[in-house]
């Protein structure tokens, strides 16, 4: 589970709320997955679609508000993203073609992605927001 905390906080309210809200949505998917394990593959599709979409919304929204103040670090920022939501894609074809894509794989993935993005590339533009 992650927790989020002031350690997190790139210095924008809005973009705080939706970091706040992807780590919900990841918190939930082990805590759902914990509780029904009967009912994995369910869970696995519901939490994909639901990352995928919110997923789109907050970096296009992260996007505009950096190139708004011409980041100058925003091809390489996008591009990270870019890599994030390929992945995501890839992991929804693997699910559509009926092909393994495991629990752990994802919650490691996102774990991973979540935290090195947020605390690595997103601190970049603190205090630029
Ligand atoms: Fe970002």
């Amino acid at each position: 589970m992650i927790e989020w905390d002031e350690t997190f906080s790139v210095g924008n309210n809005n973009i705080d709320e939706q970091h706040q809200k992807l780590i919900s949505i990841i918190n939930d998917f082990q805590k759902k997955i914990v509780a029904n394990p009967e009912k994995e593959v369910e869970i696995l599709q519901e939490t994909l679609d639901h990352l995928f979409d919110y997923v789109q919304y907050h970096f296009d929204l992260e996007e505009d508000l950096l190139s708004g103040i011409h980041y100058s670090h925003l091809e390489s920022h996008i591009a990270q993203h870019q890599e994030i939501r390929d992945h995501l894609q890839n992991m929804k074809i693997r699910f559509i073609n009926k092909q393994m894509v495991l629990t752990l794989e994802m919650v490691i993935f996102l774990q991973e992605w979540l935290v090195e993005h947020i605390l690595g590339t997103d601190m970049k533009y603190k205090g630029l927001l």
